[in-house]
C-alpha cells in the first residue's frame, strides 16, 4: 500500500507523531493509501521551512523569474493530468470524465498568474508636502496557510496557491483529511519547475491536529480557506486573535431561478448540472431552484425524466454521469437532510434515499433527488446539504423570485434563465450574490474574481484583483533633501 509523508522543504519527512492514518476509495470503500497524520511540530517544521524560502532565494527572486517558474510549473501540470486527475477520482469518487478536463484546466491559474507577477505596480502618488516624493510597493504578507476541502482539492488549492506564488508568498498547505494524495502527488511537480525549496510544503492530518495549529501559529501571515461555514467561522476567530487577513470560501444555497420566457431545455439542463454535477458536492451548486409558477409542472416533469436517466456508477468509467458520494460522514449527512425534508413536508418527486445497482458497489451512493413543495423557510431550503438534492420553490413575478432568492444568510452564486435582457440586467443587480450567471450555470474562470457575498464568504479569488488578497501596501516618503527643522513642532 502506498504511504504518504508530509512534504516540508523539498523533502518527505516522516510526521513527527510517527503516526499514519487510512484514505479510502469512496466508490470500492477501500484503504488505499496511509497519510501523515500531522501535529504541531510538523507544523513548526514547515512554517519554518516556507519562512526561510521567504527570506531566502524566493523572496529575493525577481518576479519576472518567478512567473516563469509558474508557467513551467503550469506545462508540467498538463504533462501530469491525466495522472493526477486519476488520483483524485480514487480518492474522492470524482468522475474521470469530469478530472481529465478539470485538472488540465488548472494549469491556466499558474500561467494567468505567472504573467502577472511582474505587472504587480505601485503608484507615484501626488503629494501636498513640498520636496516630498511618496510612491506605493506592494509586497507579499510572507508564510500563507492553505486549508483546502475534499471536493475539488487540487483546484481550489490552485485558485489560492497561484495567485499567492505570483505575489511573492510561500505556502503551507493543509489538505483535507479525506484527500490529501493529490496535493502530496502534485508537490513533487515543484523541484522538477525549479523552485527553491521551502516554497511550497504541505502538512497532512485532521483539522484540530495540523490545521489548527498551523492557523495560530505565529509565522503564518495570512490563511486562505474553502470548507464549512462552522470551520471558517473558527478560523476567523483564531485570525482575529492574531489581526491575521483571511480569505474564506464557504459555501452557500444557490438560486437557480426560471422565468417562463426562459429557453426550457437548456434551463432543464442547467438546474441538472446546477445540482447533480459532482454529485451535488460543490460550493456553487444550484440547490434552490425557483419555477415561476406558470411553467412549475411542466418543468418538474421534463426535471424528473432528465434526471431519472442518470447513470451512476464507477466513477472511473468515462459514461458515469454521478458518482459516489465522498466520505461516509457526508453519506450520513444528505441523507439526514432528506429525512429532515421530508418531515418538513415537502413531496419528493424523484429518488429520496442511498442508491444500489449493478455497478455500485460501495454503499455510498444518493439517488438524485428532487423536492417539491420547498418552501423558503424550510431547513432544506436554507442549509447547505452538499449532495444531489434539489429543493424547488415556485414563484409569481420578478419582484417575488429577488425576495427569495436574497432571503438567506449566504450568497455565493445564482442563476436566471430568461430571454428578457431588462430582466437579465435587474436581476443580476438585485441577486446579492458574488456570481451571477444568466442562461447557463457553473461558469468559472482564472479571469474573472470569485467568492461570497454575506455568510459565504470573505474575499476574492481568480482575477486580477485576486493577487491583491496576497500583498500588502507600503507608503514610501523622501524628502529630495534632508532638512533640519524644529523637530518640536509637527508640520
Ligand atoms: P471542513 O470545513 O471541516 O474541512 C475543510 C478543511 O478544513 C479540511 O482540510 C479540514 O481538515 C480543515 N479544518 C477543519 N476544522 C479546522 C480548524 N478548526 N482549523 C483549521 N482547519 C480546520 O469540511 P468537512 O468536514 O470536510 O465537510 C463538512 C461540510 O462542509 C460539508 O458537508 C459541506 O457542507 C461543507 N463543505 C463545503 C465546501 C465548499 O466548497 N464550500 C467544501 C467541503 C465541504
Ligand atoms: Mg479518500
Amino acid at each position: 500500500m502506498k504511504s504518504y509523508n508530509h512534504y516540508i522543504g523539498g523533502q518527505w519527512v516522516d510526521p513527527a507523531g510517527g503516526e499514519w492514518f487510512d484514505t479510502e476509495n469512496p466508490y470500492t470503500g477501500e484503504v488505499w493509501a496511509r497519510i501523515a497524520r500531522g501535529t504541531e511540530s510538523d507544523v513548526s517544521r514547515a512554517v519554518s521551512a516556507a519562512k526561510m524560502a521567504f527570506e531566502g532565494e524566493w523572496g529575493s527572486m525577481n518576479p519576472t523569474k518567478r512567473g516563469k517558474l509558474l508557467v513551467r510549473l503550469a506545462e508540467l501540470i498538463e504533462r501530469e493530468a491525466p495522472r493526477l486527475g486519476e488520483i483524485e477520482v480514487r480518492d474522492n469518487g470524482k468522475l474521470i470524465a469530469e478530472m481529465g478536463a478539470q485538472t488540465r484546466y488548472m494549469a491556466e491559474w499558474y500561467r494567468y498568474y505567472g504573467g502577472l507577477a511582474d505587472k504587480i505596480e505601485g503608484a507615484v502618488i501626488p503629494t501636498d508636502k513640498p520636496g516630498i516624493f511618496n510612491f506605493t510597493r506592494y509586497e507579499p504578507l510572507g508564510v500563507v496557510a492553505m486549508i483546502t476541502p475534499w471536493n475539488s482539492p487540487l483546484l481550489l488549492l490552485t485558485w489560492k496557491l497561484a495567485a499567492a506564488l505570483a505575489a511573492g508568498n510561500t505556502a503551507v498547505v493543509k489538505p483535507s483529511e479525506f484527500t490529501s494524495a493529490s496535493t502530496l502527488e502534485f508537490a513533487e511537480l515543484f523541484e522538477e519547475a525549479g523552485f527553491p525549496p521551502g516554497v511550497f510544503n504541505v502538512v497532512t492530518g485532521f483539522g484540530a491536529e495540523a490545521g489548527a495549529p498551523l492557523v495560530v501559529h505565529p509565522h503564518v501571515e495570512k490563511v486562505a480557506f474553502t470548507g464549512s461555514d462552522v470551520a471558517g467561522q473558527k478560523i476567523y476567530e483564531a485570525a482575529a486573535k492574531k489581526i491575521m487577513p483571511v480569505t474564506l470560501e464557504l459555501g452557500g444555497k444557490s438560486p437557480n431561478i426560471v422565468f417562463a420566457d426562459a429557453d426550457m431545455e437548456a434551463a432543464v439542463m442547467g438546474a441538472i448540472s446546477g445540482i447533480f454535477a459532482a454529485t451535488g458536492q460543490t460550493c456553487i451548486a444550484g440547490s434552490r431552484l425557483l419555477l415561476q409558477r406558470s411553467i412549475h409542472d411542466d418543468f418538474v416533469k421534463r426535471l424528473v425524466e432528465v434526471a431519472g436517466e442518470a447513470r451512476m456508477g464507477d466513477p472511473m468509467s468515462p459514461e458515469t454521469h454521478v458518482g459516489p458520494i465522498t466520505t461516509r460522514s457526508q453519506f450520513q449527512k444528505v441523507l439526514d437532510y432528506i429525512g429532515i425534508a421530508k418531515a418538513e413536508g415537502a413531496t419528493c418527486v424523484l429518488g429520496g434515499g442511498p442508491y444500489s445497482g449493478p455497478s455500485t458497489k460501495g454503499s455510498q451512493f444518493v439517488a438524485p433527488t428532487i423536492f417539491t413543495n420547498v418552501r423558503n423557510d424550510m431547513r432544506i431550503a436554507q442549509e447547505e446539504v452538499f449532495g444531489p438534492v434539489l429543493s424547488v420553490i415556485p414563484f409569481e413575478d420578478e419582484v417575488e423570485a429577488i425576495a427569495i432568492a436574497n432571503d438567506i444568510d449566504f450568497g455565493l452564486a445564482a442563476g436566471v434563465w430568461t430571454s428578457d435582457i431588462g430582466r437579465a440586467l435587474r436581476m443580476s443587480e438585485r441577486l446579492r450574490a458574488g456570481t451571477v450567471w444568466v442562461n447557463t450555470y457553473r461558469a468559472v474562470s482564472f479571469t474573472s474574481p470569485f467568492g461570497g457575498y454575506k455568510r459565504s464568504g470573505e474575499g476574492r479569488e481568480s482575477g486580477k484583483e485576486a493577487i491583491k488578497e496576497f500583498l500588502q501596501v507600503k507608503s514610501v516618503w523622501i524628502a529630495q533633501e534632508a532638512s533640519t527643522q524644529n523637530p518640536f513642532i509637527i508640520r
